[in-house]
């Protein structure tokens, strides 16, 4: 039997699901997700996965180590029945599950959290109290091996009865094995360890410490993240953004170990995706990588780099003129088509240079109208009809018998990315050569 994790990602959680699964394929670690929700994810992985793996993704806010299970249906009776019998059947469970003998390991007073994430609806209200009672019996529990302890409590109007990563980075809850997650899911209730929690601040490093920004063209690093995973990239690959701007895409495929080349047709952007790589490679201790950025246009990419000779190509071309409001329709269009011939014409010198098994990961642009209808480009048949084929990052077979919602989930082969502050979204394709 694989031991289970649990995932609990970030706001964009198809996405994160996806890069997730396109991670542990590229690396061909076996996993099966057992449930999903946009709270949480729970998937068995082959032994040998480790926490680290976090800094690797874009999308993950939480790795948790199940220490137990239980049916939801307890937790039910427990909470909306109120059934004593129910409350100390979890209890019993959280005594047994070897959660409390880690954190009692700590010489000092244990000083721990407990959050709850709760896909089941009627449930949801009681979040606050389910937290409060797992906080108590924990106390309990630390009591008895003679620990004093204290319970991280917070304000009753907080939306979620949950910690943020900020908090439990601030508060080491990882190290000390101190942050408990209560995960409830429609048929059963995980308890687990976080062993692991996104760190922001390595990623805003990464934004607003480089040498060379660009404000509006900005990509943020998490999401650049999450499409090099998306494009299978593994270390050692070649991976290509012909539109490196600068070169955010290029550092987070450095980090996650591939060769990388950039091209642009700005002069200024080469120097400045230089300059942001040699930062990055004596931050983060690089030595021995290599990357290579090129000035040029991607209307002749084969004839600067050469046919056949990319692993991967992950990049974001122009997503059009920054707006101050939501467009009409028809001035969406009009973008749309505007843009039209640069992403047509790439797509062509894009199947050139990528190897065969390749794998491409385009943004377009989302535009959302005030009609409340958006407006995408018709990239897919010309992708299609220059030999791509359309690849669908989560697929059947990677889910356990019977999980129900899959239908929202396997057979899309596009992502959306939507930031409130931004009048335009992204969309983001996955193809193969
Ligand atoms: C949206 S930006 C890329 C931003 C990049 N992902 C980043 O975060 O730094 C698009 C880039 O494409 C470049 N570009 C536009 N037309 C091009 C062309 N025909 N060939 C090569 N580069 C081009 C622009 O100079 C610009 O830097």
């Amino acid at each position: 039997m694989m031991p289970t994790e649990l995932f609990i990602s970030g706001k964009n959680w198809k996405l994160s699901l996806a890069e997730l699964a396109s991670y542990l394929e590229a690396r061909k670690i076996k996993f099966e997700v057992q449930f999903f929700s946009k709270e949480f994810f729970a998937v068995s992985v082959e032994d040998g996965f480790g926490a680290s793996t976090i800094e690797d993704l874009g999308g993950t806010i939480k790795i948790g180590e199940v220490k137990a299970k239980f049916q939801t249906q307890i937790v039910k009776e427990a909470f909306l029945q109120k059934s004593k019998q129910a409350q100390s059947q979890i209890t019993e469970s959280l005594a047994s599950s070897g959660l409390v003998d880690e954190m009692a390991k700590s010489a000092e007073k244990v000083f721990f959290g407990v959050s709850v994430y709760c896909a089941e609806k009627t449930l949801r209200p009681l979040s606050g109290v389910i937290q409060r009672f797992v906080g108590s019996a924990i106390k309990g529990e630390l009591a008895g091996y003679g620990k004093k302890s204290k319970f991280m409590g917070f304000s009753k109007d907080r939306k979620f009865a949950q910690l943020s990563h900020v908090e439990v980075l601030k508060k080491n809850l990882v190290e000390n094995k101190a942050e408990v997650l209560l995960c409830i899911g429609k048929e059963e209730t995980w308890v687990a360890t976080t062993v692991a929690v996104h760190n922001p601040f390595e990623f805003q490093k990464r934004d607003i410490y480089k040498p060379n920004q660009r404000k509006i063209f900005a990509m943020p690093p998490r999401i650049a993240r999450i499409m090099v995973n998306l494009s299978s990239c593994t270390p050692g690959k070649v991976l290509l953004d012909p539109f490196c701007g600068v070169g955010t895409i290029l550092q987070e495929a450095l980090l996650a170990g591939a060769k990388v080349v950039g091209v642009d047709v700005n002069p200024w952007c080469i120097k400045a995706a230089n300059e942001n790589l040699e930062w990055l490679k004596r931050e983060y201790s690089l030595e021995g990588t290599e990357f290579r950025v090129l000035q040029g246009d991607v209307s002749r990419l084969a004839q600067k780099i050469g046919q056949e000779t990319v692993d991967c190509i992950v990049t974001e071309p122009d997503l059009g003129p920054a707006l101050r409001q939501v467009p009409t329709g028809p001035y969406a269009l009009k973008i749309i088509q505007k843009l039209e011939p640069l992403y047509f014409g790439f797509v062509e010198e894009a199947h050139r240079v990528l190897k065969r098994d390749g794998r491409l990961v385009l943004v377009t642009p989302y535009i959302n109208t005030r009609s409340g209808k958006s407006v995408t480009m018709p990239i897919g048949e010309k992708l299609e009809n220059c030999g791509f084929k359309r690849v669908q990052p989560l697929t059947k077979e990677m889910f356990s018998e019977g999980a129900v919602g899959l239908e929202e989930l396997v057979g899309v082969s596009s992502l959306v990315e939507v930031d409130e502050r931004h009048k335009i979204g992204r969309e983001i394709h996955i193809y193969e050569k």
